[in-house]
C-alpha cells in the first residue's frame, strides 16, 4: 500500500516570502520570533514588507549563526525566549536555524531546568505536543527540514545525533524563496544540494518508500543534477538556485514520508568525529551505498537516469567532480580520518531509525569496507 501525508503549505518561487503576511493573518499570531542565520535576511525587501503588513503581530529578532546545533546550543535558545510568550517562531535559515526552532515550538510550554532535561526528554520523546507553531523560510537547499516533523539535535555530550519528533510538528507553512541562497558560498551550495539529493535517493530506496515519494525523488534529483554545475555559471547562477531550492523541497517531500537510510547514518559519526559537513559526509556515502543496496531495489533504471548516469562508478565520479569545482575535499581521510578509526567508528554508524530502514542489513564488516571505499 502506498502511503503518502505531508500537511505544509508551500509557496515556492522568488519572491515567496510575500506570502509570510498572509500565514501569519491566518494563525493571527500575536508574537512572533524571527529566528535568523544573520541580520543581513531583514535587510530583504520583500521580508520587510510582509513584517510592516502584519500590524497585529509583535516580532522579535533572533540571530543564531551555529551549524549543527546541540541540546546545549537548544537549552540556551530556550532559556532566553521561554518567557516571551511566542505563539510563532519564524525561522530564516538552514536547517541548523529551521531544527532550532521547530524544536523551540515542542519545548516551549515545559519546565526545563537543564540540558540534561533537554537531552533525556528527546530520548524519552516527551516533547510532542506544541504550543507555537512555526513557519520555513529556508535560506539553504537544502535540509528540506521546512516540510519534515522531525528536527536533527547533536549530542555533543554522549557523541550521538537526537531526532526530536513530532506529528504534531509539522510547519505552518514553508516559504521556499531563492532570494536568500545568494549569500551562500559556493562550497555551501553544493554541500546543501548534495544532501538534497541524498535525501531523495534515500527516499526512492528506503524500506518505507512509497509512489509518491519515489516520484518526488526523481525529479528533484534531475532537477538537482542539471542545474549544479550552473552555480559557478555567473549568467546562470540565480536560476540555478531557483532550481536546487525546487529539488531540495522535492527531495524534503520525498523522505518527509520515508526518512532517510544507511548514507545518513553512516555520515552521523563523521560530521561528529571530522567537523565533515553534513552534505558532504552523506554525498560521499550516495555511491558506495548505492553499491550496496542496487541487488535489493526493484527498479535502479530511473534513478541512474535522473543522475544522468549509467553505472556507480560514474556516479561516484560525478559526485566527486561536482566536489571539486566547490573546492571541497573527497575521501575522508583528507579531513583526519585514520584507517585504525574504522572498527570503532562503525558502531556508531548505526543510527536507529535510519540504518535498519535500509533495504539491505549492513553488518559492521560491510560498513568499514564502505568506510575504506571512500578514505
Ligand atoms: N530536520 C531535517 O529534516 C534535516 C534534514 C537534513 C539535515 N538536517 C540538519 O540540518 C543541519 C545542516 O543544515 P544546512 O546544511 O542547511 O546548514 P546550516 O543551517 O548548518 O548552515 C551552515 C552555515 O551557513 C550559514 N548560512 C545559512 N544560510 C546561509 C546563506 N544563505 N548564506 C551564507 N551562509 C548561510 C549558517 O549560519 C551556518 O553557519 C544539520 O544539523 C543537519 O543534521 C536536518
Ligand atoms: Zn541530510
Amino acid at each position: 500500500m502506498n502511503r503518502f501525508y505531508n500537511p505544509v503549505k508551500t509557496l515556492q518561487g522568488r519572491g515567496a516570502v510575500k506570502g509570510l503576511s498572509s500565514f501569519i493573518k491566518e494563525l493571527k499570531a500575536k508574537k512572533a520570533l524571527l529566528l535568523v542565520w544573520n541580520e543581513c535576511v531583514c535587510e530583504n525587501a520583500d521580508l520587510k514588507a510582509a513584517v510592516a503588513e502584519s500590524r497585529e503581530t509583535e516580532f522579535k529578532t533572533l540571530v543564531f549563526d551555529r551549524s549543527n546545533p546541540d541540546t546545549g546550543d537548544l537549552y540556551n535558545l530556550y532559556t532566553s525566549t521561554k518567557d516571551e510568550g511566542f505563539d510563532l517562531v519564524i525561522a530564516l535559515g538552514g536547517g541548523s536555524v529551521m531544527d532550532m526552532a521547530k524544536s523551540l515550538c515542542c519545548l516551549y510550554g515545559n519546565e526545563l531546568s537543564s540540558e540534561e532535561e533537554v537531552r533525556s526528554g528527546i530520548k524519552e520523546k516527551r516533547f510532542t505536543a506544541p504550543t507555537a507553531k512555526w513557519i520555513g523560510v529556508p535560506t539553504t537547499a537544502g535540509t528540506g527540514s521546512e516540510v519534515t516533523c522531525w528536527a536533527t539535535v547533536w549530542n555533543t555530550v554522549e557523541k550521538g545525533k537526537l531526532s526530536l519528533e513530532s506529528h504534531n510538528n509539522y510547519a505552518y507553512g514553508a516559504l521556499v524563496d531563492p532570494q536568500f541562497a545568494s549569500t551562500m558560498p559556493p562550497s555551501l551550495a553544493v554541500s546543501s544540494a548534495l544532501d538534497a539529493a541524498a535525501h531523495a535517493t534515500e527516499a526512492y530506496w528506503a524500506k518505507a518508500s512509497n509512489l509518491v515519494s519515489r516520484t518526488y525523488a526523481l525529479k528533484a534529483i534531475s532537477i538537482i543534477m542539471d542545474n549544479i554545475e550552473d552555480l559557478f555559471d555567473k549568467e546562470k547562477n540565480a536560476q540555478a538556485h531557483d532550481c536546487m531550492a525546487q529539488g531540495s523541497l522535492l527531495a524534503g517531500l520525498a523522505f518527509s514520508n520515508t526518512k532517510t537510510t544507511a548514507c545518513h547514518s553512516l555520515s552521523y559519526p563523521l560530521t561528529l568525529k571530522y567537523g565533515i559537513p553534513h552534505g558532504v559526509a552523506v554525498s560521499m556515502l550516495i555511491a558506495p551505498v548505492m553499491a550496496v543496496n542496487m541487488a535489493a531495489v526493484e527498479d535502479m533504471r530511473p534513478l541512474f537516469a535522473a543522475y544522468g548516469v549509467a553505472s556507480v562508478e560514474a556516479l561516484e565520479e560525478k559526485i566527486n567532480g561536482i566536489l571539486d569545482l566547490a573546492g571541497i575535499p573527497h575521501g575522508i581521510s583528507r579531513w583526519g580520518a585514520e584507517r585504525g578509526d574504522f572498527p570503532l567508528l562503525s558502531m556508531s554508524c548505526k543510527t536507529k531509525g535510519r540504518i535498519d530502514n535500509n533495504p539491505v542489513d549492513l553488518t559492521e564488516e560491510t560498513i568499514v569496507k564502505i568506510l575504506n571505499s571512500i578514505f
